[in-house]
């Protein structure tokens, strides 16, 4: 995407992992929100993300790092950091130095790691959310039948949580048989929840063999990172979808789907309820020609009738960036 008017991510919470990739001891070299960074699971399993960059004489981390307990050691002089990113131990000398590698807030939530990130390295000002679906026995867990990945996408997740209130694109883009209607659109802070009247399926599909149905899809958004769609009609499913920036151009994508079984006995997806999961992977990856290939326009002539809620959603996403950058007002 060209033309993007924000140059520093978005404030807030965003997945860079799974959390059942990551066992006791594993170290991972990561690059998000424009930095490097290492990320490592200690002996006792928490999981901590640091900068990439040792704070003696700047070895990576990621690179030949290793944990030992806690913290995990340097692969040049063997120094030890914790998960605050401070020095715990030279093996050549009596004691550690005051110096700090900076540290990123982590949560494990819903089966994904998390982590926090605003510029200056301020604390979070919220927690991400915990989903009713996740670990819930009525639902397929999405791991390892409802996940997917995505990576070095050209779009920044601000175009991704602005399509969840474009009502139109849903018939060019994703073949819906017409255009949503939202029904509600509320805002609390961090939080944005749309509802949208849509319509399913076309006649004589598998799904809907007597033609389309109405139904009812449901987003919320914690920030620009994390929005989860609930589709109440033929499928029962509840779909996170993790968006996560690696520098101001491009994103990572993390998807997790869990699908309502129809049989609780049933410990994975029959291959039709497979055909479903599968559905919404192929709709989902729908836009992405659309957004790594289209420019920004932050005056864009949104008419009455294609959404009223679109320029506030762009005002309420507003918030999570630096006041210095971009529009002042997406007016
Ligand atoms: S550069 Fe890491 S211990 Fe020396
Ligand atoms: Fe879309």
């Amino acid at each position: 995407m060209k033309d993007f008017p924000y140059a520093t991510p978005a404030t807030g919470w965003f997945q860079v992992a799974w959390e059942h990739e990551l066992s006791p001891g594993e170290v991972r070299q990561l690059r998000y929100f424009g930095q490097d960074l290492v990320c490592y699971r200690t002996a006792s399993g928490e999981v901590k993300v640091l900068d990439a960059y040792c704070g003696h004489l700047g070895a990576n981390l990621a690179v030949g790092g290793t944990v030992s307990g806690e913290s995990i050691l340097c692969p040049f002089h063997g120094w030890a950091w914790d998960g605050q990113g401070r020095n715990t131990n030279i093996p050549y000398s009596e004691r550690p130095v005051k110096v700090c590698i900076r540290h990123y807030p982590v949560r494990l939530a819903n089966g994904a790691v998390m982590v926090w990130w605003e510029p200056s390295g301020a604390q979070p000002a919220w927690e991400p959310p915990k989903l009713p679906e996740f670990d819930n026995a009525e639902y397929y867990p999405a791991n390892p039948h409802g996940l997917r990945k995505w990576t070095d996408l050209a779009f920044p997740p601000q175009v991704v949580a602005e399509n969840t209130v474009d009502p139109t694109h849903f018939q060019y883009v994703h073949r819906a048989p017409r255009s949503t209607v939202i029904e509600k659109f509320e805002t609390k802070g961090e939080y944005a929840y749309v509802m949208h009247d849509y319509a399913y399926g076309k006649h004589g599909t598998d799904l809907t063999p007597e033609g389309t149905i109405d139904g009812q899809l449901e987003v919320e958004a914690w920030g620009l990172g994390i929005i989860a769609f609930r589709m109440k009609v033929y499928v029962d499913a509840v779909q996170m979808f993790c968006v996560t920036p690696v520098d101001e151009h491009v994103s990572d994508i993390h998807f997790s789907v869990w699908l309502r079984k129809r049989d609780r006995s049933s410990p994975e997806p029959t291959p039709g309820e497979q055909r479903v999961i599968d559905e919404q992977f192929r709709q989902v990856a729908m836009d992405f020609p659309i957004w790594e290939n289209m420019r920004y326009i932050v005056k864009a002539p949104i008419v009455r009738e294609e959404s009223p809620t679109y320029q506030n959603f762009r005002k309420w996403s507003r918030q999570f960036y630096l006041p210095t950058e971009g529009p002042l007002q997406n007016a």
